[in-house]
C-alpha cells in the first residue's frame, strides 16, 4: 500500500491552479446520459471516482473517454440499465446515476448503496421525490428495482433537508419529465448550480438552480454540449488550510471566490489576510494563527462540513480553544483520533468538537479514514516536526488531484512511496 511521507515543518510559497470540481463532474456525467447528442466536460479532475464513473457509464453502454482534462460522454449506445454492485460499493455517490438511468432507459436495478465513513448515507429523500414523480422503487435483497409504468411526470417536491444529492437526481430526473417540477427547500451549493448550466445548455428548462426553489420545465429532447466545470471550492480551503497552518503565503488560481466566501470568516478571525483577485486568492498567513471560536457546519451557504476536517486540522496549533459542530454527518470526525497521534489536543462530544491549540505537533505514523479526514491528516504532517507516514490514501485519492506532487511544487518535502 503507498503511503505519504511528509517531513515537517514546511513552509509553502508559489501559485497552485485548482482542478475541477469532483462533486461536480459526478453529476455532470450522470446527466450527460439524457443527451440525444455527444457531450465534452473540460477542467475533470484526474480522481479515482471520476474513473468509477467512467466504468458506470461504460457498463451502461455509453462512450465515455478522457483524454486530460476532457471528458468526452456519447450517450446514443447506452443499452444497460443496472449498475453492479462492485461499483455501487466502490463510489457511493453513484446513487447519483439512479435519475439519468430511469430517464433515459426507463428502469434502473441499483444495490442499495452501502453507507460510508462518515455515517450511513440513507437516500430516504431521493426515493421519495422520485415516487411522487411516477417513478415506481421496489426495494429487495439490497437492490433498488425501478420502473416507469405511465412515464415520469413533473411534481411539486417539499424537501424535508436541503440534500445536494438529492436535489441533483430531482433535476436529472425532472428535466424530460412530462410537465413542471418544483423543489422547495432545495442544496443551493454551486455544484447543483453547474448542473443546472450544463442542462440548460442542452435545451433544458431550469430556473431557480442556487436558490432554494428551483423550477424545472420538462422537454422532449436534449442535445449535447461542451461544459466547463467549476473548480474545487473544498480543494480550494484544503490548500488554503495547509497554506494557513504552515505560515506561509501562497495563491491559488482557477477559482470562484464567491463558492469559496463561506470559509473566509473562519480563515480572518485566524488571523489570516486574503487578497481576491479576479479568479486568484493571495492568502497571507500569520506566524501564529488565532483560535476559531466556533464554526458549525451548514448546507451551502453556510460553512461547509467538506472543509471541517481541514480547517480543524490548522487549528491544532492555533492560539487558544476553537469549537467545530458538525451538523450535516453523523459521524465525521474520525480524523480526530489520528490528530491527537500528532500531538493535538481535542476533544469530541458527538456533535461538538474542541480543539485547544498546542505549541507544536510531532510526526507520527497515521491513516487516513476518509477523504476529507485524510486532507486533515495531510495538513497536521505538513506542520509537525518530523516525520508523519500517511497511509489509508484511496480515501485521498478520490477528491484530490497529485497531491503531494502538488505540495513538493510549492516546497514541502513530501513523497509517495
Ligand atoms: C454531497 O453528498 C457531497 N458528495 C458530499 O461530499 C458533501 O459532504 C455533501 O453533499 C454535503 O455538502 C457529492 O456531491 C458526491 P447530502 P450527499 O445528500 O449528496 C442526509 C466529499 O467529501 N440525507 O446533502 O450525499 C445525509 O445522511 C463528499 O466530497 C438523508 O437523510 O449529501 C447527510 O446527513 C462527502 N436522506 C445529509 O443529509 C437522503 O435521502 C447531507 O447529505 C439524503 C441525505
Amino acid at each position: 500500500m503507498s503511503e505519504l511521507i511528509i517531513h515537517g515543518p514546511n513552509q509553502l510559497e508559489g501559485e497552485i491552479a485548482i482542478h475541477g470540481a469532483k462533486n461536480s463532474t459526478l453529476p455532470l456525467m450522470a446527466a450527460a446520459l439524457l443527451c440525444e447528442e455527444p457531450c465534452v466536460l473540460h477542467n475533470c479532475p484526474n480522481l479515482s471516482d471520476v474513473d468509477t464513473s467512467l466504468k458506470i457509464l461504460r457498463h451502461l453502454g455509453c462512450g465515455a473517454e478522457r483524454s486530460g482534462g476532457d471528458i468526452f460522454i456519447d450517450p446514443r449506445t447506452t443499452d444497460h440499465f443496472d449498475i453492479p454492485d462492485a461499483l455501487m460499493r466502490e463510489m457511493r455517490s453513484s446513487i447519483i446515476f439512479l435519475g439519468a438511468i430511469i430517464s433515459s432507459m426507463g428502469q434502473a436495478l441499483l444495490s442499495f448503496p452501502g453507507g460510508c465513513e462518515l455515517g450511513p448515507r440513507p437516500i430516504d429523500l431521493h426515493l421519495a421525490a422520485l415516487r411522487k414523480m411516477g417513478i415506481v422503487i421496489n426495494e429487495n435483497h439490497g437492490c433498488l428495482e425501478c420502473s416507469v409504468p405511465d412515464g415520469i411526470h413533473g411534481a411539486v417536491i417539499n424537501l424535508s433537508f436541503p440534500s445536494v444529492g438529492a436535489t441533483e437526481n430531482i433535476i436529472i430526473t425532472a428535466v424530460r419529465a412530462e410537465g413542471t417540477t418544483i423543489i422547495t427547500n432545495a442544496a443551493r451549493e454551486p455544484e447543483i448550480w453547474d448542473l443546472a448550466d450544463f442542462l440548460n445548455s442542452c435545451g433544458a428548462k431550469i430556473s431557480g438552480a442556487g436558490e432554494s426553489t428551483v423550477t424545472i420545465e420538462g422537454v422532449k429532447h436534449l442535445s449535447g454540449c461542451e461544459h466547463r466545470v467549476i473548480p474545487d471550492r473544498i480543494a480550494a480551503a484544503t490548500y488554503l488550510a495547509a497554506a494557513a497552518i504552515t505560515g506561509s503565503t501562497l495563491t491559488i488560481t482557477d477559482i470562484i471566490a464567491e463558492h469559496l466566501a463561506p470559509v473566509f470568516p473562519a480563515f480572518d478571525e485566524a488571523g489570516c489576510k486574503l487578497e481576491i483577485k479576479d479568479n486568484k486568492l493571495k492568502i497571507i498567513s500569520p506566524k501564529r494563527l488565532r483560535r476559531i471560536k466556533n464554526i458549525r457546519t451548514m448546507p451551502y451557504p453556510g460553512f461547509p462540513t467538506d472543509a471541517q476536517a481541514p480547517v480543524m486540522a490548522m487549528t491544532t496549533l492555533a492560539d487558544g480553544t476553537s469549537m467545530f459542530v458538525e451538523n450535516i454527518f453523523e459521524s465525521r470526525y474520525k480524523h480526530v483520533g489520528e490528530l491527537l497521534r500528532l500531538g493535538a489536543n481535542i476533544k469530541v462530544e458527538s456533535r461538538v468538537a474542541v480543539v485547544e491549540g498546542v505549541s507544536r505537533l510531532s510526526g507520527a505514523p497515521v491513516e487516513a479514514a476518509d477523504l476529507r479526514g485524510g486532507a486533515a491528516l495531510v495538513i497536521a504532517g505538513l506542520a509537525a516536526d518530523g516525520i508523519t507516514e500517511i497511509s489509508g490514501l484511496k480515501h485521498l485519492d478520490r477528491g484530490y488531484e497529485n497531491i503531494e506532487k502538488n505540495l513538493a511544487q510549492l516546497g514541502a518535502d513530501v513523497k509517495r512511496i
